[in-house]
């Protein structure tokens, strides 16, 4: 599979980027293919609801800016996980922004037009205290991929996250897992 990571943590060393490191090299040692994308280091704005990418015929969204790329590495990807550490209860900025942008992959003046759909996505991410702080973004991503026909693969959360604590044995464990069930 061709996996392509979108991390919406502004810590290019922190726990979610550990957290990624390890699912990347679980999938790389299973023969996939995975690049990485910072968000914070990437010049984007949010979707300022212009309307114009559901008319078409823009290609994607009609604002050039460093998302434009990032639609292709979407769209070109077999797997999409979206990686975020949780900030009040919700994913970070960066990662909500990019997923508002995500609208214009799916035109509503041409049902056909659906760019999000058949896509697996998988959602993973760290917290300060307890997993069940990751519900409501948890639910978010799988309610997008119920709205645009995508195929929620699951989430895998670390609570308690320190950067060690990514690589503990337990959650090695349940890493490989979630793996599996990302191949299914
Ligand atoms: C602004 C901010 C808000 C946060 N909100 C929460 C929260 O609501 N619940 C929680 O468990 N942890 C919260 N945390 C802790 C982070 O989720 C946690 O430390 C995470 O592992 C950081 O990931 P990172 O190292 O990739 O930045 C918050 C941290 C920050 C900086």
């Amino acid at each position: 599979m061709k996996v392509s990571v979108f991390n919406g943590s502004p810590r290019r060393n922190g726990n979610t980027s550990e957290l990624t490191s390890c699912l990347r090299a679980e999938l790389s040692s299973r023969g996939h293919t995975t690049e990485e994308y910072m968000l914070e280091g990437i010049d984007f704005c949010g979707c300022q609801n212009c309307g114009l990418c559901q008319k078409g015929p823009l290609s994607y969204c009609a604002l050039e800016d460093g998302m434009t790329p990032l639609y292709d590495a979407f769209v070109d990807a077999d797997l999409i996980v979206i990686a975020s550490p949780i900030y009040m209860w919700g994913i970070t900025g960066p990662t909500k922004a990019f997923m508002d942008r995500l609208h214009a992959l799916n035109r509503a003046c041409d049902p056909s037009f659906n760019k999000i759909r058949g896509k697996k996505i998988a959602f993973v991410t760290t917290m300060g205290d307890e997993e069940m702080v990751a519900a409501s973004a948890s639910n978010a991503i799988q309610f997008f991929c119920e709205y645009f026909g995508a195929v929620y693969k699951g989430t895998f959360a670390v609570p308690f996250a320190t950067k060690e604590g990514v690589h503990s044995d337990l959650n090695m464990v349940r890493l490989n897992a979630f793996v599996d069930r990302l191949e299914e």
